[in-house]
């Protein structure tokens, strides 16, 4: 069973002339985390909105768990972080997911039991009787994070969870999500940070306009370009260059060496012997790959 599932899903706007999302079909196996791209009005948020029932759909059907996706059961299998949340700032930490946790039907035992270690989990827990109004960015992410598991959901859907965040508080929320998958939970995310999204998803899809235009797992957006990084000590960086001309191997060099395109892997590993042989030695050899963001504008533009 599949944890998210959607079948021709569409959502039309203004008698049709805003097609916010068109024939999506996708499905999430159970335990994955999957990453969802595209640019500002790419209709990201309109398919969380519609697996969530927030939103009905014009036309096509959506399942969480194998239920439809405005069947109660499905809501109580998720958790949620929304785009631009507002959280109450005349409550601390605490309070706010005391009041959140009720909303969802918690008992006070459960949520006296849960919230510890819901703060103790996303970092927050010196700072549990500070007024919201008084939170950072990052805070209010991890605290919005903590909330989204209020109910120890299945399948999480985080719409830009890094959103506005500084380097380490992007790694901690990587960190926090890391562990959730290791806990066999399912990740859904919306985002814009391609290097956060490369480094943490088993899959991604690319929505432009409401369409989607590539889905698959992240490997296969980071394809090897055919080129090697190579770095030598730098007294003896020309006569790599010289070995590379004689052998008609295309190169240029940058600060961190030189970027050859190699053939296949015998021509690599003539190279290196000729290296060593003239007694170089050997920093660095690296592959080339494409980052997503490479993947992103080429297939975007
Ligand atoms: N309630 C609504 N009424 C009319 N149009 C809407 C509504 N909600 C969204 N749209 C339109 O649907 C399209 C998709 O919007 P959506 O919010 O899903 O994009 P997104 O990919 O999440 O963008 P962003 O990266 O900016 O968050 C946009 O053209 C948007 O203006
Ligand atoms: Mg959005």
């Amino acid at each position: 069973m599949f944890a998210i599932e959607s079948k021709g899903l569409t959502k039309h706007y203004s008698n049709g002339k805003i097609k916010a999302l068109s024939d999506f079909d996708l499905s999430v196996e159970e335990g994955k985390i999957f990453s969802l791209l595209g640019p500002n009005g790419a209709g990201k948020t309109t398919l969380i909105k519609l697996l969530l029932s927030i939103a009905l759909p014009t036309k096509g059907e959506g399942y969480i768990f194998g239920k439809t996706t405005n069947h109660q059961d499905s809501r109580k299998n998720i958790g949620y972080l929304s785009e631009d949340h507002r959280l109450p700032g005349y409550l601390n930490s605490e309070q706010f997911l005391f009041y959140y946790g009720k909303m969802s039907g918690a008992s006070n035992y459960e949520l006296n039991q849960k919230i510890p270690k819901l703060l103790a989990q996303v970092k927050l827990e010196d700072k549990k009787s500070l007024k919201l109004k008084k939170y950072s960015k990052g805070m209010l992410q991890r605290l919005g994070t903590a909330q989204a598991l209020l109910n120890d959901p299945k399948l999480i859907f985080l719409d830009e969870p890094t959103d506005g965040i500084d380097p380490i508080g992007r790694i901690e929320i990587r960190e926090i999500l890391l562990d959730l998958k290791k806990q066999g939970k399912t990740i859904f995310i919306n985002s814009h940070l391609l290097s956060e999204v490369e480094r943490i998803s088993d899959e991604i899809a690319i929505l432009k306009e409401g369409i989607l235009i590539k889905k698959g797992r992240t490997e296969e957006f980071l394809e090897s370009t055919g080129k090697y990084i190579i770095s030598v000590e730098r007294q003896k960086s020309n006569i790599l260059t010289d070995i590379l001309r004689n052998k008609n191997v295309n190169f240029e060099s940058n600060e961190y060496g030189v970027i050859a395109t190699i053939k296949d892997s015998d021509e690599l590993n003539y190279i290196i012997d000729v290296i060593r042989m003239e007694k170089i030695n050997i920093e660095n050899i690296e592959v080339l790959k494409n980052t997503l963001e490479d993947y992103f504008i080429k297939i975007l533009k």
